[in-house]
């Protein structure tokens, strides 16, 4: 995916889509990252949970790993130089991560992020982050979902279709559909603690913990 091409717009193509609806669930959970110390953000996009991070996490270092420069330069735009943040731009399907997954993090934040993989490659990804998470510590994710059953299940299907399209025309984005976000999460050995969801249960934010 190069997200490049539509950085500049992605907060307004994202707002004529669903309104505040993402945005709201991004920042649903920051604050159980409070007191945090040393945080990942993974896929961080045009820096709008980062500035909220920064103001809810204060003392923490936060590192975001992002694969699109425009994204990092508008991120960068949002946080005061003074902030304990540190830009990696690398792509988090490759062994680059490794370097930055190799210490021990206690807060991971992926919103949107997990949905650019196809299965093998989220749960690669997953499965590396969880080892680098410390016992304890919590992950955020923000994601889309496709309930089981019923009008929901077709309502979000169109939508993700939808969007999955826009992406790949758009970004090249090569997945086509959503990875089992969550049963990767706990194939990984976190636990489900928290879970919120809205837009006919297609917008999905949940807390998970590693025991
Ligand atoms: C759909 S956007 C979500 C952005 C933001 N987190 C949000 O809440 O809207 C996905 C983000 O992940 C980044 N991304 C996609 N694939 C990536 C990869 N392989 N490595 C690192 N970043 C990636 C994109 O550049 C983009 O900023």
């Amino acid at each position: 995916m190069n997200a490049d091409t539509i950085a500049p717009w992605y907060r307004w193509i994202e707002y004529a889509a669903f309104g505040r609806s993402l945005e709201h669930h991004r920042f649903l959970f920051l604050d159980r990252l409070a007191n945090a110390q040393k945080i990942l953000v993974m896929g961080e996009g045009d820096g709008r949970t980062l500035a909220q991070l920064v103001y809810i996490a204060p003392d923490a270092q936060i590192d975001v790993v992002e694969s699109s420069a425009g994204m990092i330069q508008l991120a960068r735009r949002r946080v005061s130089s003074n902030a304990k943040v540190c830009f990696r731009q690398l792509d988090a399907g490759s062994s680059d991560l490794w370097a930055v997954a190799s210490a021990k993090v206690d807060g991971i934040v992926t919103s949107f992020f997990l949905d650019c993989f196809d299965e093998a490659s989220a749960r690669q990804i997953v499965g590396r982050l969880a080892q680098a998470l410390e016992p304890g510590g919590l992950w955020l994710m923000n994601d889309f979902s496709i309930p089981p059953s019923g009008w929901r299940r077709w309502h979000a299907r169109a939508w993700i279709g939808v969007m999955y399209r826009f992406f790949r025309l758009t970004t090249h984005l090569r997945a086509n559909k959503l990875p089992p976000i969550d049963v990767i999460l706990n194939d990984a050995g976190l636990r489900l603690i928290e879970s919120r969801t809205s837009f006919g249960a297609m917008i999905v934010s949940q807390v998970w913990r590693k025991p």
